[in-house]
């Protein structure tokens, strides 16, 4: 049977347009999705909208839509900019899609009927925006302290409560033990130790249900309440397998994730899926944040940055370069227009660029005959840096071939070399430049392919320069 590769972004909320925070998990995964294909494996890519909850129909409310006309439009700024990323989703999940709607349904009767699904009235806050409950000691100035200018709701309820608090014992094993038949890994280590932590402080039972929100999915036994949305929203990553027929996809080989939702995505996901006899993912990896010029990325700011800019900027690969460069893989990582700039630059205009314009020039004046035939494979650099999503390193393995490459022409200098000398330089220098663009091909598609193509024999030619200078 051929190998299996599942991976998943966040399902971004939409009350927001795309950003540059969005943007960078979502080509992360698209990375890992090429890099897995390239290998010969099956792979599905899924990303989608969460278009439930309070939040949403807040927003929608405020352009004076329906949360129904308000996500289909929002939505659709999302799914449309992806292709324009080349980001090869296989599938686009939206939480508002009846198939994915009737499959949480299901997935929560199961888990009512084995009985871990009880009633119970919910006293406390809750904040819109995080759409999360939050206790008093959560709480700074009585605010929550991610939206200080948003009140908390206080709110008090009969709610359904899923028993968390039973599965903790066997979460913490199934993290711990390699050999657990539930395990699965929490990425980076000190985000496992987090999740560790906490668990072993112990954690109440959590609410899954609405009392008061309307734009949800309707419990199944109880249509007076709607389905908490962050149930509704992690249920997606098995519904978009099931809504496209796809479930020997099935148990995902990694969820990426900003830091900020790992709970959900390591701890609460986990148990509602042992509960509901489902294997479980087998990696949760969760990266840092961006911030802009030392600040947080935020409106009010208005130091946000979108996905449309940096490709009008640095086109698609010039974009994607810049984000996987500057990934937060385990701490957070300050990006900004001028590091940018620089950075476009610097490795892709006079590095990359100006490596294959030189060496293309010369093999087309010497008319330099060259014969591709070897076969390729990634370097083991790439493959370990992509294998622990730290593309950083992947790239900076990239790069430092660039660079010596760009040195030994500087120090042998071939405009100056004949006959077999010159040629010889040139031949090795074509191979390099094609194992180059060989490892670039997750990161790069467009260009790799472009340089491929170049440098495949018999006659090298020149071509306009892949980077222009900014
Ligand atoms: N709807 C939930 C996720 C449900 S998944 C079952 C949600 N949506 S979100 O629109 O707020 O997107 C959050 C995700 O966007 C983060 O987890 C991260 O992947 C990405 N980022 C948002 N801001 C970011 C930065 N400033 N930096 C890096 N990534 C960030 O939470």
């Amino acid at each position: 049977m051929d190998k299996k590769f599942y991976v998943t972004t966040p399902i971004y909320y939409v009350n927001d347009i795309p950003h540059i925070g969005h943007t960078c998990t979502t080509v992360v995964a698209d990375i890992l999705a090429r890099y897995h294909k390239l290998l010969g494996e099956e792979v599905f890519f899924l990303t989608g909208t969460d278009e439930h909850g309070a939040k949403v129909a807040e927003a929608a409310a405020k352009e004076g839509l329906t949360p129904q006309e308000f996500t289909d439009r929002v939505s659709k700024t999302f799914s449309d900019i992806w292709p324009k990323l080349n980001i090869g989703n296989d599938y686009f999940i939206r939480t508002t899609n009846p198939g994915h709607e009737k499959i949480v349904q299901d997935l929560l009767e199961i888990i009512y009927k084995k009985g871990d699904i009880y009633k119970a009235k919910y006293e406390g806050y809750y904040c819109i925006g995080c759409e999360k409950f939050v206790t008093e000691t959560d709480l700074v100035n009585n605010r929550c302290p991610y939206h200080p200018n948003k009140e908390v709701v206080k709110q008090s309820e009969d709610n359904y409560f899923f028993r968390l608090s039973k599965y903790v014992p066997i979460l913490i094993r199934a993290i711990e033990d390699k050999n657990d038949p539930h395990h699965y890994e929490i990425l980076p280590e000190g985000k496992k130790s987090e999740v560790l932590a906490r668990l072993k402080t112990g954690v109440n039972d959590t609410s899954i249900s609405r009392a008061e929100v309307s734009w949800g999915i309707p419990v199944p036994w109880d249509k007076s309440q709607t389905i908490y949305v962050w149930i509704d929203a992690l249920i997606n990553y098995y519904s978009a397998l099931k809504i496209n027929h796809q479930e020997s996809f099935w148990p995902a080989d990694i969820h990426l994730l900003g830091k900020e939702i790992l709970w959900f995505h390591a701890v609460i996901w986990e148990a509602l899926l042992i509960s509901a006899g489902i294997p479980l993912p087998k990696k949760v990896f969760a990266h840092g944040f961006y911030t802009i010029d030392g600040q947080k990325m935020s409106k009010s700011l208005g130091n946000v940055i979108s996905p449309k800019e940096l490709l009008e900027k640095f086109g698609v690969d010039g974009a994607r370069y810049l984000i996987s460069t500057s990934f937060p893989a385990l701490e957070d990582s300050d990006i900004g227009w001028n590091k940018f700039t620089e950075k476009y630059n610097a490795d892709l205009a006079n590095g990359l660029g100006n490596l294959v314009a030189r060496i293309a020039k010369l093999c087309e004046k010497a008319n330099t005959p060259f014969s591709s035939k070897s076969s390729l494979h990634f370097t083991k650099k790439v493959e370990e840096g992509i294998k622990d999503v730290r593309l950083d390193k992947a790239l900076d393995s990239i790069w430092s071939s660039i660079n010596d490459e760009n040195k030994r022409i500087n120090q042998e200098r071939p405009w100056e070399l004949e006959g077999e000398k010159l040629e010889n330089f040139l031949i090795k220098s074509a191979q390099t430049i094609r194992q180059i663009a060989f490892d670039l091909q997750p990161f790069l598609p467009q260009t790799a392919e472009k340089i491929l193509e170049q440098f495949k024999g018999p006659k090298i030619k020149s071509a306009p320069p892949l980077f222009p200078r900014i």
